[in-house]
């Protein structure tokens, strides 16, 4: 158990009692001190506690009673009550001292696996298949894999399941390119390409039409905003609510003109293409075309489902490779067109249940506190994406049968898994914790979603060779200006780049809170400074670096004998935040959350680095105190370590 998790058990048969009903809340008030002359913990429950016990009780009084009712003194000093009734806890130096040794000596650093393993499904990364990976698969393909390392770390069992989008419109928009646009020569060469090259002619001729619908109601809504302004504008001056429903009627402007004026230009940009013109001119139709291929292939038409079956490996290799530069892997890849015979199955024991029924020939699940029904058949008969997510949940309940489903993936799906959500637990998976790990979206430097210039967004691979590329600078920079001159060969260099510039991508996403936007910045992410994976590394070569200059064996220093000691307040102060790893790696699984293992990891870099400035290692007192210093040096390296492969990060051993 956690340092915090002992505390919190020691409280907790108390607080229950005195509590029942607020007692886990009461006991999330028990926190890391945030300044160490308060010690360890402080403990801020007493106050609340006591004006929900009434009026007689004095906060400070309950707080000593309730101290002498928990047992503490096996690892605290005795407490101290503060000003209102603060408890303050601080840990006794011995039981940290008899922790960090244990630590010392496991390959674990003193995280034991849970003993009530529960059974997860991570459902992450799922990309639609042909087309390119994209700057929007990072955020669901670096979260889903940190959680899937931190969960199976903490002793779950978990299954990462792929879900890829392998039998959606991009298919029909594949096979038309096919059909009327393929380059046969290029496609032999490289049918990757090929096809990537006909989903972005298609996708862009589609999208064409698709804009040029969308102008009427644009030019409507600047017409209606234009007219709540004028509203806003006629409003008396003396009325207190003007000048904020002016701006709010003036920004709502803005948005709306700024919308059609985008998709305006879009239109005439594709106009004044010749090449684009004449496309368009000769497949007028081409938006439904494509709707009729995704419908014929999901018919069963022969012709469509030998193309699928011809495009579909290739697809595949394309985003694999994409997951071996990242390096993640899933235990399962099962697309949507596994769940594809089931559809119709769902359907009808949607039906059967009662929970669905036809509404305007669609088949609908009506749900409380919704205005919209959930369609899983739409009246022409075709299936949605929300009836694959029903047969899925059904499969997977059926073969795995999970405790919690966590689906990674982006926060414009919320109301589609709130549904979805509600829909299983009307079908009767009450059972499973069913879990939207939402994230929000990458931005560029102007604060709008990341893309290029030309408007498609930005091919994944493309920015993992610029991340490689900026991290390559850095680590030359550092190289160079070392003092005997450089230690690096050209290979190691490139070497430690590639590790450095997909780590950047990867810790510069993931020490983001997930719900939050964020602003692209490369620079930012590979900086030497603050919580980046360059400090990270560079706080985990430090260690190799002490190591190999004192001549000391890291693994030796493991099983040597001889105790940690604490000389200097920052041994101390460092051994503490090492012994919270623990707890770091289960607040992350709170609400599944990886920045909260990149704080942590930041935090012990940090606090690495003030032991360093103030404890001499190598010349250290006395021997016993050098090994005691050398121990935490290697604890520090192997926990960033540890917490790096977590989050999909290897270390670099110099740089
Ligand atoms: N393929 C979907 C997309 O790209 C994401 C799928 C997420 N998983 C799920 N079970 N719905 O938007």
């Amino acid at each position: 158990m956690s340092i915090l998790e002992t505390i919190k058990s020691r409280f907790r048969p108390v607080l229950s009692e005195l509590a029942p009903r607020t007692s886990s809340a009461l006991l999330e008030m028990i926190r890391p001190a945030q300044e160490s002359r308060f010690g360890d913990f402080q403990a801020n429950f007493a106050m609340p506690l006591a004006k929900q016990l009434g009026a007689n009780v004095g906060a400070r009084e309950l707080a000593t009673n309730i101290l002498n009712r928990v047992k503490l003194d096996d690892f605290c000093e005795v407490p101290e009550v503060a000003g209102p009734g603060f408890i303050n806890l601080r840990i006794r130096d011995d039981w940290l001292i008899e922790s960090l040794n244990k630590a010392v000596a496991d390959p674990r650093c003193g995280v034991q696996a849970t003993e009530s393993p529960r059974t997860y499904v991570v459902d992450y990364s799922s990309p639609n298949v042909a087309k390119p990976m994209h700057v929007g698969h990072i955020r669901t393909t670096v979260i889903g894999d940190a959680l899937d390392h931190v969960l199976r770390f903490l002793g779950h069992r978990v299954i990462s399941d792929n879900h890829l989008g392998d039998w959606g419109t991009q298919f029909g928009m594949i096979i038309y390119g096919y059909k009327h646009f393929v380059d046969r020569a290029a496609y032999v060469e490289h049918p990757v390409q090929e096809l990537g090259r006909l989903y972005r002619l298609v996708n862009k001729l589609v999208g064409y039409f698709d804009a040029r619908q969308q102008l009427p109601e644009l030019r409507g809504q600047v017409q209606q905003r234009e007219a709540l302004l004028s509203r806003s504008q006629a409003l008396p001056e003396s009325d207190k609510k003007r000048s904020a429903e002016l701006q709010r009627s003036q920004r709502q402007l803005k948005e709306a003109q700024d919308a059609l004026q985008e998709t305006e230009a879009r239109v005439r940009e594709l106009e004044s293409e010749p090449k684009t013109a004449a496309l368009l001119a000769a497949h007028p139709r081409i938006a439904d075309d494509v709707l009729r291929e995704t419908a014929l292939l999901h018919g069963g038409d022969a012709e469509n489902l030998r193309l699928w079956h011809e495009f579909l490996p290739n697809c595949r290799d394309e985003i694999q490779r994409v997951y071996r530069r990242l390096n993640v892997r899933f235990d399962f890849e099962y697309g949507e067109s596994f769940y594809h015979d089931q559809l119709s199955v769902v359907v009808d024991r949607c039906l059967q249940s009662g929970i669905a029924r036809e509404s305007n020939g669609a088949i609908c699940i009506f749900l409380d506190g919704f205005e919209t029904p959930m369609i899983v058949r739409k009246s022409d008969g075709a299936f949605l994406y929300a009836t694959t997510d029903l047969a899925t949940i059904e499969f997977r309940a059926r073969t795995w049968n999970p405790d919690v489903i966590l689906y990674v993936v982006d926060h414009r799906q919320s109301e589609h898994f709130e549904k979805l959500f509600a829909a299983a637990r009307q079908l009767g998976y009450h059972r499973i914790d069913f879990r939207h790990i939402k994230f929000g979206t990458i931005l560029d430097d102007q604060g709008k979603p990341f893309r290029t210039r030309s408007g498609d967004t930005v091919g994944l691979e493309g920015l993992l060779d610029q991340a490689v590329q900026k991290a390559h600078e850095v680590i030359c920079r550092l190289d160079d200006e070392k003092r005997n001159g450089r230690e690096l060969s050209e290979e190691q260099r490139a070497r430690i780049a590639e590790i450095i510039g997909i780590g950047a991508i990867k810790y510069g996403d993931q020490s983001q809170n997930r719900e939050s936007d964020y602003k692209y910045s490369l620079e930012k992410m590979v900086a030497l400074d603050g919580n980046t994976i360059t400090y990270l590394q560079y706080s985990h070569a430090r260690v190799g670096g002490i190591f190999r200059k004192a001549e000391v064996d890291r693994a030796g220093i493991r099983t040597s004998p001889g105790s940690i000691q604490f000389a200097l307040p920052a041994d101390r102060a460092l051994a503490m935040i090492l012994a919270q790893f623990h707890q770091a790696l289960l607040d992350v699984i709170v609400d599944y959350r990886p920045n909260l293992l990149t704080t942590y990891l930041y935090d012990l870099a940090k606090a690495f680095h003030v032991f360093f400035e103030n404890c001499p290692v190598r010349d250290a007192e006395t021997e016993a105190l050098r090994t005691s210093r050398l121990k935490l040096c290697d604890l520090t390296a192997r926990i960033i370590e540890i917490g790096l492969s977590l989050l999909g990060i290897p270390v670099v051993e110099r740089m």
